[in-house]
């Protein structure tokens, strides 16, 4: 790395300048900050009050057994200290100053947009203020968060913070998983788990408060939710509606507010010297790595923060960290290797926030997730391969993949600013300064202009929305986009001719899932195999890591896997198999150890199974099982997945069927060596080549028996008439 002196040269003090107007950041309260002395005085009275309350209900064995008053003492009087320092933690906020400023406006507004740098306590802080001065008392605070492992983990913190168990008074709500109770004031959710929420109450009438944060991500449920609830606060004038984002585009969020007042909580933030590289890197892994690796022999103590796309390049770069400072033995000191990603079990993900031992040094390895959602305390380093994954979705063919894609400015300026919370810090781009100015977009595109609808356009249709080309959206989606959706949802039969919602619709809205796999299941009922689909619907809901595959076992592992798919039955019904012979062995763990089966996985599945039969009857499905008529079962599949088939082509490659693409099946399916001639896939995903995941086989007349209107007789001939293209590879297969 060059310092930032020569690249100042090149682009004077361009960066520093930015950096350095963060940092006065001027303060811009549009509620005079006059009385500010005075609001901390009084907050500290507030807070001195509340420790009382805290220590009492500790004492009163909220969470203390009352009976073992002996023992418990001692572990009294530590939990009562952590609470004073959490206390005492939670004053040090950047955000703890202006709590009745805060408050105040939120008493005066209906809806207000709060900004704030990353870190300054709005996720954790702003719902507990509200409760501290009563608006729980009306209904229950909902905040919003576009990711899970984030909903989770800020609700454990303010759990902690509050002194009460995580699900009592503070809980969160995420896809098939719900940790709140009657008792539930504070609530923590996806912003997906809201969304759904309309569906039962579309007036949200248990809430007081809506704070939908994390608002600059414009996910594509944040985007929606703006719309419904900017609706219902004209006729629910007692709903408090906070917008909060860390960046500070707020004016576009307050436009749409019909100009809502912005109250801007002033961040404390030191500089950051930002180094980029001289020259591209081929492999930007391989250059976190060392990158990593130099700061942690070269430079003063301080966490490092490295952004990775995703689970698997987390997991590589933690193996390969691992094995080299492993190799350099007790030259170095000890470096505390910690990766975080939304599917990294819970008990793992805490690990993160734990402060780093004297004389060690802790690496954290990060999705995006660490860019706004979650703030990691003492990060002084902060690698920046300037990549992160991100879905793109072609509205012509409806495809839609995941892509590593390089970030944007505002993205790189996010990253870069993780590393400067707690003292000055240091950002390393492993891009040029070059790529940064002339190759990277100014903000990202929001995930409602580059995304599937068909979900999204379920859910409007079922809260009864029908003019969706009219719905307030802050940034409207491709018109092309929408009609797709409208099409597939007609092709699954959830909408008629005119728009509306059908029968079959209004059942599969009832489903969190996909609008292809809850058409998958509404259709077993008609083939008698309810029971089996929604084993594989909440076994493909668990995503890909049900089998592993030890480097050492490789073997041993692909053999256990390959025993499921015994006749070539496709991967669907393997992973019915494996679900119903883990039910076999009474839900075994030792099972999965000999099957090289993840049980974690497992675990979520039955959880997700289990919850798809209540929902079953709650559509009046009957639960029924008939797992040795796989006809059945591929056919339920099809009912839901006929739009994603696709045909043998002579060189082994696949041909889609509806829109001509040419597809694989991933090797890691059952089918990658049997190649039957037709298929249907649950998923694409693009790697070096543009794979089908999960694949099981069907026969072409099912496509025109189930999907009359989407298949004509002339799409499923079987006769393979598409010449092939040259020089695309061998013929394997001539069956
Ligand atoms: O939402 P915002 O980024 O403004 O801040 P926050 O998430 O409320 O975080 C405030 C502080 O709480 C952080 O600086 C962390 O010290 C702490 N925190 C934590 O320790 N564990 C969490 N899971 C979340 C926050
Ligand atoms: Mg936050």
């Amino acid at each position: 790395y060059r310092d930032t002196a020569a690249e100042e040269k090149m682009n004077p003090f361009a960066e520093q300048e930015a950096w350095e107007e963060h940092q006065i950041g001027k303060a811009t309260l549009k509620y005079g900050s006059k009385n500010k002395k005075q609001a901390s005085d009084d907050y500290q009275f507030v807070f001195e009050d509340q420790i009382d309350f805290i220590k009492a209900s500790v004492m009163d064995g909220d969470n203390v057994d009352y009976d073992e008053e002996m023992a418990d003492s001692f572990e009294k009087s530590k939990a009562k200290s952590a609470l004073e320092a959490l206390l005492d933690e939670r004053k040090k906020l950047p955000i703890y100053p202006y709590r009745d400023e805060l408050l105040k406006a939120v008493e005066e507004h209906q809806v207000l947009v709060i900004v704030g740098e990353t870190g300054s306590g709005k996720t954790t802080q702003i719902p507990q203020y509200l409760h501290e001065a009563g608006y729980t008392k009306r209904g229950m605070i909902a905040c919003t968060q576009p990711r899970r492992v984030a909903a989770m983990s800020v609700a454990a913190r303010v759990s902690q913070e509050m002194g009460v168990k995580l699900g009592h008074e503070v809980g969160y709500s995420i896809r098939f998983e719900d940790c709140t109770s009657e008792k539930t004031m504070l609530k923590y959710m996806t912003d997906g788990m809201l969304l759904r929420e309309f569906l039962g109450e579309p007036d949200l009438a248990s809430y007081s408060v809506v704070m939908v944060d994390e608002a600059h991500e414009r996910t594509l449920s944040t985007d929606i939710l703006f719309g419904l609830v900017k609706d219902i606060s004209r006729f629910r004038p007692d709903l408090k509606l906070l917008i909060s984002s860390a960046t500070l585009d707020a004016e576009k969020f307050s436009d749409y507010f019909d100009s809502a007042p912005i109250f801007k909580i002033p961040g404390r933030r030191y500089p950051v010297e930002i180094n980029f590289t001289k020259a591209p890197e081929a492999d930007y892994l391989d250059a976190a790595i060392v990158t990593a690796l130099q700061i942690h022999v070269t430079q003063p103590p301080g966490d490092i923060l490295v952004f990775l796309t995703g689970q698997e390049e987390i997991e590589t770069a933690e193996e390969i960290l691992k094995h080299r400072t492993r190799g350099l033995g007790t030259k170095i000191a000890e470096l505390m290797i910690c990766p975080i990603y939304a599917n990294l079990p819970t008990e793992l993900q805490s690990k993160i926030f734990e402060p780093t031992p004297e004389g060690a040094r802790k690496v954290v390895l990060a999705t995006n997730i660490a860019e706004t959602s979650l703030t990691i305390d003492g990060i002084k380093y902060v690698i920046d391969p300037g990549f992160c994954k991100m879905k793109s979705y072609n509205p012509r063919t409806g495809m839609e993949s995941l892509l590593v894609t390089p970030i944007s400015k505002a993205s790189a300026m996010q990253r870069a600013g993780r590393s400067g919370r707690t003292g000055p810090g240091k950002c390393f781009r492993l891009y040029t300064a070059y790529n940064y100015h002339n190759d990277l977009d100014d903000n990202t595109v929001p995930e409602i202009q580059r995304t599937n609808l068909a979900n999204v356009v379920l859910t409007l249709k079922s809260l009864g929305i029908h003019d969706l080309l009219h719905f307030d959206f802050m940034d409207p989606p491709p018109a092309e986009a929408l009609l797709k959706a409208l099409e597939l949802l007609f092709a699954l039969s959830a909408l008629n001719k005119l728009g509306e919602l059908t029968k079959v619709g209004r059942r599969m809205a009832e489903f969190p899932l996909d609008p292809m796999l809850s058409k998958m299941i509404v259709a077993s009922e008609k083939y008698k195999c309810s029971e089996d689909i929604i084993a594989i619907a909440a076994m493909l809901s668990v995503g890909n890591s049900i089998f592993y595959r030890p480097k050492d076992k490789q073997v041993h592992a692909d053999n256990a896997r390959m025993n499921f798919h015994t006749g070539n039955v496709g991967d669907h019904v393997a992973l019915m198999k494996v679900y119903n012979s883990w039910k076999e062995t009474n839900y075994s763990t030792q099972w999965c150890y000999e099957n090289y089966i993840q049980v974690r996985s497992m675990k979520r599945a039955r959880d997700i199974r289990d919850q798809l039969a209540g929902l079953l009857e709650r559509v009046e499905i009957e639960l029924t099982s008939n797992s040795s008529d796989l006809d059945a079962i591929k056919k339920s599949i099809t009912s839901g997945y006929f739009p994603h088939s696709a045909r043998l082509q002579k060189n082994g490659s696949y041909c889609t069927v509806k829109h001509p693409q040419t597809v694989h099946i991933h090797p890691s399916s059952g089918l990658s060596q049997v190649l039957p001639r037709w298929v249907v896939y649950h998923e694409l995903v693009l790697t070096t080549k543009e794979y089908m995941r999960q694949v099981t086989e069907l026969k072409p007349e099912w496509l025109v028996e189930i999907a009359p209107h989407y298949y004509q007789l002339k799409d499923v001939e079987d006769s393979v008439s598409k010449k092939m293209p040259r020089g695309e590879g061998r013929a394997q297969s001539d069956r």
